[in-house]
């Protein structure tokens, strides 16, 4: 269980060492999610239309590590953009993945850039 979760680590921006080219924005619904797989991970990707913004973490909810958070709800609390699950509904910061409704670990978070009309994640390794 924890070898699954091991291997997500956020990355921020600044720490960012290869841009990896996910997939054309189309791809993503707006204001919703699609996963794409990056080596052994699965990384969940939003497309935050109302908020004009991106987001990218783990796909696995660290509750039942379950491969689901790209088909959770996006929302807003309090002016953060969060990710709902949609196994159990424990809600996630996209901004720094914490679970803002419980006391689960955090899931991890990735930079995203838009280039060209392609969504890039940043990694660090
Ligand atoms: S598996 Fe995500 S909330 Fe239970």
């Amino acid at each position: 269980m924890d070898k699954l979760l091991s291997k997500y680590k956020t990355t921020a921006i600044d720490n960012v060492t290869l841009w990896f080219k996910a997939a054309p924005i189309a791809s993503f619904p707006e204001n919703g999610g699609a996963c794409i797989k990056y080596r052994d991970k699965q990384i969940a990707i939003f497309n935050y239309k109302r908020k004009d913004t991106w987001y990218a973490c783990q796909n696995a909810c660290p509750h039942k590590l379950e491969m689901v958070l790209s088909r959770g709800m996006l929302g807003d609390d309090q002016g953060i953009p969060k990710i709902a699950c949609p196994m159990h509904k424990k809600t996630f910061s996209l901004e720094n993945g914490e679970n803002l409704n419980g006391d689960l670990d955090p899931i991890a978070t990735y930079p995203v850039k838009i280039e060209n009309d392609f969504v890039y994640i940043g990694f660090s390794e």
